[in-house]
């Protein structure tokens, strides 16, 4: 079903967004890897090589928490890849601690938020070729009780880790809402998802409580083959080739909070992002 297309994905080195490129490297699909380091990077190569053998997949290295790496990234793999059929921005964090990027960007904002819009805006025109394209962001339900406080987007007063993060995972959705837009008649389309609550290594980075709390849960999280399912249902299956601007839980639509569905937000989070990653539409 994946044969002969091109698949992007950011974060295939650990958790979920390793079991999807697995998947969908044994469907068919020729694989990019976005990954940060080098050994994991050469560990998911040779698991997807088991995986998918007839296909030469590929790494690209880079911290997507960094703009520079970002824009290289984004360099690289246009002029590598001239069709892509599907990028996944998958790549995720949640951290205890407040800390700030080279480019003065909270971490939590940056690895989670800005890097699926640059990584998206620098793709566009490898993914137009392709007669149909779609854009997947992983998202979570973790953004239900979250609000942007556009006044504070760098969370510089009272920054808690698991607000960060869920507020990070409402931009994911705005994010998809707003591109879903300005893709209408076109011929990518872009939905999110949220995957489950997984037994990944999603916030072992942090320490204390936010450590503690998702050591706690992940007792009672589904496997990571389990929570790729509607990743690899959104990269690929027909049923949602024509399908935009969703949100989907176990292969289903779902409808996301009231302040996802914020419009007005949605444009709002657009413009500031694209001034802070100095991108000018
Ligand atoms: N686990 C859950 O319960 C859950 C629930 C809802 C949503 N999600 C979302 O699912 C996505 C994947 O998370 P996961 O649970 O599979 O966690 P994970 O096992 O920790 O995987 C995270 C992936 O992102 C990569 N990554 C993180 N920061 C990066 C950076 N600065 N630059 C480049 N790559 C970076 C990691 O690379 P390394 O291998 O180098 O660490 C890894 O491949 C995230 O967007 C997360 O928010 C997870």
């Amino acid at each position: 079903m994946m044969e002969g297309k091109v698949v992007v994905v950011t974060g295939g080195t650990s958790g979920i967004g390793q079991v999807a490129a697995e998947r969908l490297a044994a469907m068919g699909a020729r694989v990019v890897l976005v990954a940060r380091s080098q050994s994991r990077g050469e560990a998911a190569m040779t698991r997807l090589h088991e995986m998918g053998p007839k296909e030469r997949h590929s790494v690209h290295y880079g911290d997507v928490s960094r703009l520079r790496d970002l824009n290289r990234l984004a360099g690289e793999i246009r002029s590598a890849e001239p069709r892509i059929d599907v990028l996944i921005n998958n790549a995720g964090a949640a951290f205890s601690k407040r800390s700030v990027t080279e480019d003065g960007l909270e971490l939590t904002f940056a690895t989670n938020h800005l890097s699926y819009f640059v990584l998206t805006q620098g793709l566009l025109d490898a993914l137009r070729p392709a007669g149909t394209a779609r854009v997947v962001n992983t998202s979570s339900h973790a953004h239900y009780r979250a609000r942007i406080d556009f006044e504070d987007l760098q969370m510089e007063r009272n920054f808690q880790g698991f607000r960060a993060y869920g507020v990070t995972k409402l931009m994911n959705i705005l994010f998809t809402r707003a591109l879903a837009k300005r893709l209408a008649g076109s011929s990518i389309t872009t939905n999110s998802l949220h995957p489950g609550f997984v037994n990944t290594r999603i916030g072992d980075e942090g320490s204390g409580f936010i450590a503690a709390a998702f050591r706690f849960a992940k007792n009672f999280a589904i496997t990571p083959e389990k929570g790729a399912e509607t990743i690899v249902y959104l990269a690929s299956s027909d049923e949602v080739a024509q399908t935009s601007g969703l949100y989907f839980y176990k292969c289903q639509p779902m409808e996301p909070s009231k302040a996802a569905q914020d419009d007005a937000a949605a444009e709002r989070l657009w413009r500031e992002t694209a001034k802070l990653a100095g991108i000018h539409e």
